[in-house]
């Protein structure tokens, strides 16, 4: 992949990695901000806010539409992230990417569709215990659509699914479940299930929204039919995301929203649909976000493949292993606080920590800790359910990126242990 940057050469720079992100020059109420909230969106480095705004600035039209020179870039730039995206996620035909809002646009469209396709009165649809409730609700509206029943996999005490207990059954007809779980951070065995689902004839539905920064992802590897993602969780832009599909099933879904683009012909009597991905793509989609998505998964890919390439860590995100480290040490010092509690236990994680204090309502940590210029997230995360599984109302969030620093992990721990003395 070529980079206009100097080679890295290094094993890991941090500073190298700050410096790509001017958002870290800011202050929030006078302190350098710490960003720990990269879960529920990730700061955007330089190179894509650029790459968004030269579009604009010197080749914004329509796609697909024009035969002007404009029109032509526009199109030309906007596929090229398409390849950048299958290429990044190991799909086999670049058609397979459709160009969504974002993940919850992706599972809606799936939803929509399969629930057309293959739910009938008396199916069932499997999703597990830890969804996001964009991987609850559009699945729950399917069902009340086509007569459908929902079924949970169990949540184990330490945040993993209860593999003892999954509700396969003759009726199931999709499997929808979470790659990564943004509030406990655990890294699903979604291959395995997958493996199991397919043997049965299930459709597989993965969200993976907080796996595509942190994981490898390959779709043909996990064998999924369906992987849906956002770009603004993996360094781009909001607004953008992405459902991938295998080829042969996405020919058989119907289309989602109907409008231009989307159609090959029409009639007011009958209209037929554009080839793959087109037919789920209808109206103008975001080509700036999604040009800065590709430019995204670039940078990402030049940076962390070749910090690990630098160590000899060849295949191996050094993103990741550098949250992990940041993961570890957050652990072992929060775990020092008298009353804390850490939900979510799991063996395999990736840089997310959620806790509660006795005593400490987390939104008044929250705010305590962002007069500190600490971002985290507290509430219920979008998983209600999970929140009544673990008995609480909600907890705080602290979420690793490739540029937080160990000082930053130690600045929140001290900051944390004041705000406990000030709130008990
Ligand atoms: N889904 C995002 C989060 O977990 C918003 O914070």
């Amino acid at each position: 992949m070529k980079t206009k940057d100097a080679p890295v050469t290094k094993a890991y720079d941090v500073e190298r990695i700050r410096a790509q992100f001017p958002i870290l020059r800011e202050l929030v109420h006078g302190k350098p901000l710490v960003y720990f909230d990269n879960a529920a969106t990730s700061q955007k480095p330089r190179r894509v806010i650029k790459a968004e705004s030269a579009y604009y600035a010197t080749i914004n039209a329509n796609v697909h539409r024009g035969v002007h020179t404009l029109s032509t870039k526009a199109t030309e730039a906007q596929e090229a992230a398409r390849e950048i995206v299958r290429r990044h996620i190991n799909a086999q035909h670049a058609h397979e990417v459709i160009f969504t809002g974002g993940t919850t646009a992706s599972l809606n469209l799936a939803s929509f569709s399969l629930g057309q396709l293959v739910l009938k009165p008396g199916d069932e649809v499997l999703i597990s215990g830890m969804e996001h409730h964009s991987n609850i609700v559009p699945w729950q509206l399917a069902c009340e659509r086509h007569g459908a029943k929902l079924k949970v996999i169990p949540i184990t005490e330490s945040g993993e699914w209860d593999l003892t207990q999954v509700p396969f059954s003759d009726e199931t007809r999709v499997l929808a479940v979470s790659h990564v779980s943004n509030m406990l951070g655990t890294i699903n065995p979604v291959k395995e299930l997958i493996a199991e689902a397919k043997k049965r004839g299930i459709i597989t539905a993965v969200d993976g929204a907080q796996a595509i920064a942190h994981l490898n992802v390959d779709v043909q590897d996990l064998g999924c039919d369906l992987y849906a993602f956002s770009g603004h969780k993996a360094y781009g832009p909001t607004g953008t995301g992405v459902l991938y599909g295998r080829e042969e099933l996405l020919e058989r879904m119907p289309p989602w929203q109907g409008g231009g683009e989307m159609i090959d012909t029409v009639t007011f009597e009958k209209t037929t649909y554009a080839k793959l991905p087109f037919k789920f793509e209808a109206g103008t989609p975001n080509i700036a976000g999604i040009i800065g998505l590709g430019e995204a998964i670039r940078w990402m890919e030049d940076y962390d493949f070749a910090f690990a390439k630098a160590s000899a860590e060849q295949g191996k995100s050094a993103f990741a292993a550098h949250e992990h480290m940041l993961l570890e040490r957050a652990t072992k010092e929060l775990l020092t606080i008298d009353g804390l509690r850490i939900i979510g236990t799991a063996k395999e994680k990736v840089g997310v920590i959620s806790f509660v204090i006795e005593g400490v309502h987390h939104y008044d940590l929250g705010t305590l800790l962002d007069q500190q210029g600490i971002a985290v997230r507290t509430g219920h995360h979008c998983t209600q359910p999970l929140m009544e599984r673990f008995g609480v109302s909600g907890t705080t969030r602290a979420s690793f990126t490739c540029f937080n620093t160990t000082e930053e992990v130690d600045t929140m721990v001290t900051a944390t242990q004041k705000a406990v003395k000030m709130l008990r």
